[in-house]
Parts: structure tokens; C-alpha cells; sequence
């Protein structure tokens, strides 16, 4: 098998029923309950890097660490953090910018923004984050997993552009609704030149009170658009190959 130019990428991400990120106007929703924030760092664990947009940096300025206490595991090795940020809007004081964690900032070739020089920057695109230059630099630089977390504009590009190999969604009982709370993908035009990305269902598995649903890539063979109802993928049993 030829070797990707790139880490393989899982996403991640927790939806309301209704496939909303956030409450309205972004603000952080806690859709998951602690068996699946726990297997959120069993992931996080096992990769070299978590990968967030500069859109969630600013709405939940999350962290990005292993939280090793909600798997009773030891502390181990950290991934890097990587910031998807073309403009350097990171504010100085966000959590991914501690010094605490490797991390990177991905910017595009016109940012003029200094960083502390414990945070590496790397740059790839001209005016935005090109995301399969930034995956390819990641995999030079020996990173073979990367978990990507969102949010709704990562996810809309990383979707768009094949670069996913497996993507999981806690979805929890609860709808939000509203014209402002973000969907799961949003962003470029997932349209362009195709009408929907095609995935292969895998698994559904109760966690907490909500449900865990595995997707990989559809095979080329498999593309064409499926109708909006009908019977279960034949391949759905199998699992990923
Ligand atoms: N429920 C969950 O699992 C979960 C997880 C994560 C986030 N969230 C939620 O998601 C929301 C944030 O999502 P968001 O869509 O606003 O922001 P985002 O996807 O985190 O970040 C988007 C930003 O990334 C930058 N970017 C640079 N290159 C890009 C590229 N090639 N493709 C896409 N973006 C690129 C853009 O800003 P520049 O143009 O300035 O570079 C863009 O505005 C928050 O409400 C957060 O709470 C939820």
C-alpha cells in the first residue's frame, strides 16, 4: 500500500439531534456525558496531534491535552496541538499558547503575526491555511495520527477534500435549534462539483444517552449520491478495510 502524504486523520466531534456544534451563536455546548468525553481521550491519547480551527479557539478556548485522570491512565507522551489559523487571530493568552504542549500554529504565507517562539508556525497556503500542504508538513515531520475536532469549518474542509479516513460523531439526545447555532459542517460549499460526500456507515454504538456513529470514506465504486431513504449500506457490517 502507497504511503499517504499525509497523518491519517480520524475526526471526532459530539452533535445535537439536530446536528448543531454549539448553542446559538457558538457558544459551547456540553453534549457529551463522561463515557464519552472518556473515549474522546482514549482517542486523543493514541494520536500524535489534535487539530482545531482558530473558530474554536475563540469560542472555547479549549485546551487540547490528554485528560489521563478520565482514563486512569498514567501520563504519557502529549500530542501536538495544531491551530488551523491563517490570519494569527490565536489571542495571546489562549490555553494553546501555555508553552505547556508542542505546539503548532498553522498560518497562510501572508500572516505577519509573532508567536511566542516555544510555538512553531508553519506555513502553508497563500491567503488561507491550505490544509493538505499542513498535512503533508505534518506527516514530514513524523506524525502519522491526527485527530481532527472541528469545528464546523475544519470540518467542512477536511470533508471536502478527502481527508478524512474515519470520523466519528456522538450525537446526544437534545435539539438546539435556532437559526445561529452552528451545524457539524458549514463553510465552503460542500457542492462544488459533487452534490454530498458519500461515506461508508460502520457502527452505532449506545454511550452515555446518545449514540456513537462510526463513518469511513465510500469507496470511488460506492459515490454515486444514495437516495435520502432506503435499506442499510451492504458494506455497513464489515467495518473499514
Ligand atoms: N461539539 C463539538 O464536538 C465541537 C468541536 C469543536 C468546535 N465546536 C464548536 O464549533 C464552533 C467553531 O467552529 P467554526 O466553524 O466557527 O470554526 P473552526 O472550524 O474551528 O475554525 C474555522 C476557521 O479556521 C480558519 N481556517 C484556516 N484555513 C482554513 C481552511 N482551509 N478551512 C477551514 N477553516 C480554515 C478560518 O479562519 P481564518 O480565515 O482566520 O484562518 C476559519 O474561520 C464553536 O461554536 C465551537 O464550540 C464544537
Amino acid at each position: 500500500m502507497p504511503m499517504l502524504d499525509r497523518p491519517e486523520i480520524l475526526v471526532n466531534c459530539a452533535v445535537s439531534a439536530d446536528g448543531r456544534l454549539a448553542y446559538a451563536g457558538g457558544r459551547r455546548a456540553r453534549l457529551s456525558g463522561p463515557a464519552d468525553l472518556a473515549r474522546v481521550q482514549w482517542i486523543r491519547a493514541d494520536v500524535d496531534g489534535i487539530l482545531v480551527g482558530v473558530g474554536t479557539v475563540l469560542a472555547d478556548d479549549p485546551s487540547l491535552r490528554v485528560h489521563w485522570e478520565a482514563i486512569d491512565r498514567p501520563k504519557g507522551r502529549s500530542p501536538k496541538r495544531i491551530v488551523v489559523d491563517s490570519n494569527g487571530r490565536t489571542p495571546p493568552g489562549a490555553r494553546v499558547l501555555d508553552g505547556s504542549i508542542p505546539t503548532i500554529v498553522a498560518v497562510s504565507e501572508r500572516c505577519t503575526r509573532a508567536f511566542p517562539p516555544e510555538i512553531q508556525v508553519v506555513r502553508a497556503g497563500t491567503d488561507r491555511v491550505d490544509l493538505a500542504r499542513l498535512f503533508a508538513e505534518l506527516r514530514r515531520q513524523g506524525m502519522r495520527k491526527l485527530l481532527v475536532e472541528g469545528g464546523g469549518e475544519i470540518l467542512a474542509s477536511v470533508l471536502a477534500g478527502g481527508l478524512v479516513d474515519r470520523m466519528t460523531v456522538f450525537v446526544a439526545p437534545v435539539v438546539i435549534g435556532g437559526a445561529s447555532a452552528p451545524p457539524m459542517v458549514r463553510g465552503v460549499d460542500l457542492a462544488a462539483g459533487r452534490p454530498s460526500v458519500p461515506l461508508t456507515f460502520v457502527t452505532a454504538e449506545p454511550i452515555d444517552d446518545g449514540v456513537v456513529l462510526t463513518y469511513v470514506p465510500a469507496r470511488p465504486s460506492e459515490a454515486p449520491a444514495r437516495p435520502l431513504s432506503g435499506s442499510t449500506h451492504p458494506d455497513a457490517s464489515k467495518g473499514p478495510e
